[in-house]
């Protein structure tokens, strides 16, 4: 039995998630909860034949915990793109104090009702609102390091198609499979494109376009704001983005495991965290390539650092961002 519920569903990357996920022939049961708009989302993803039995859950008030607790039950996988959506001129980190609030309590909910669960978060800004999820489920002592999932993959996403786009006779965005570590915000976002499938292409690139190439997967996602002029942030990519790695966790459930990268607590239970640490300047928290299983994350795949001498300045930037990045998280469950 799989059951997934969508927390956020109603939202611009909630709804086109949800579909993708009711078209999922994998799900048993969809599960969708926001605070406005839910029902009517739900009846109309639940008249699509496909097997996937769909339910919708809206608190009656501010104070109601029962609907959360309703959608969460039984859940074995928790997607969280609840929040709200970067405008011109914010940054990710700028979100921080809303999308804080709402994860903690909705994390709040998932400790009470599915404990158990895998639980992937999409809320940015990601570097902060996953030790947020994790300090939350510590507290209430139901934290399993295996199971917390940072989604990343539009970076990996857009560091594939931005590369196919410099080579449009001699490449096309499925060749690669980029290894993107690090965070999911600006500089914190490290393009492995020395190693791997991208290695031959990035390197007939001049020093300045590897530069540039790098710029626009960092900032990649400010195109869409600036494109979207005032209307959001990146939905539709990111809704394809968090599919794509929930898939791949459903697809570990009842098959052999998968390699993906995710945002993840480096905790010394997981197979390869304590050299995947000495890598990261003993870090809590980065974006590995991880082999996942039907309990979650079963080892890092750290070498790929030792790999990427390139990328080795970008690296450093990246941790030391990092640092500040996952401390305000900690911090704001702390206070
Ligand atoms: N519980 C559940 N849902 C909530 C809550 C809450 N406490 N607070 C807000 N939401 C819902 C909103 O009602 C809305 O339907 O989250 C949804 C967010 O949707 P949008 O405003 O359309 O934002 P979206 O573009 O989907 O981005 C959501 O993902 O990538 C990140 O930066 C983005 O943090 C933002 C989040």
């Amino acid at each position: 039995m799989v059951k997934v519920t969508v927390l956020g569903a109603a939202g611009g990357i909630g709804q086109p998630l949800s579909l993708l996920l009711k078209l999922n022939p994998k799900v048993d049961e969809l599960s969708l909860f926001d605070v406005v708009n839910v029902p009517g989302v739900g009846a109309d993803l639940s008249h699509i034949s496909t097997d996937a039995k769909t339910d919708s859950f809206l608190p009656s008030s501010k104070e109601d915990k029962t609907a959360l607790g309703n959608a969460l039950k039984g859940s074995n996988l928790v997607v969280i793109p609840a929040g709200v959506p970067r405008k011109p001129g914010m940054t990710r980190d700028d979100l921080f104090n809303i999308n804080a609030s709402i994860v903690r309590d909705l994390s709040q909910g998932i400790a009470e009702n599915a404990p158990d669960a895998l639980v992937l978060v999409i809320s940015n800004p990601v570097n902060s609102t996953v030790p947020i999820v994790a300090e939350t489920l510590k507290k209430n002592g139901v934290f399993n390091p295996k199971k917390l999932f940072g989604v990343t993959t539009l970076d990996i996403v857009r560091a594939n198609t931005f590369l196919a786009e410099l080579f449009p006779s001699e490449a096309k965005p499925t060749d690669f499979n980029v290894r993107v570590v690090g965070g999911h915000s600006g500089e914190t976002i490290v393009p492995l494109y020395s190693v791997g499938e991208s290695k031959k292409l990035y390197e007939k690139l001049s020093a300045e376009k590897k530069k540039e190439l790098i710029h626009r997967v960092q900032f990649g996602g400010d195109e869409v704001v600036q494109a979207k002029n005032g209307a959001g942030s990146a939905t539709l990519s990111m809704a394809y983005a968090g599919y794509k790695l929930a898939e791949a966790i459903i697809t570990a459930q009842s098959s052999s495991s998968v390699v993906e990268c995710t945002f993840l607590n480096l905790d010394s239970s997981i197979k390869g965290a304590a050299e995947a640490k000495k890598l990261v300047k003993d870090l809590d928290y980065f974006s590995f390539p991880v082999k996942i299983g039907p309990n979650g994350i079963e080892e890092i795949k750290y070498d790929i650092l030792n790999e990427a001498t390139e990328e080795k300045q970008l690296l450093d930037v990246a941790i030391d961002q990092l640092t500040k990045n996952i401390e305000k998280g900690v911090a704001f469950i702390k206070k």
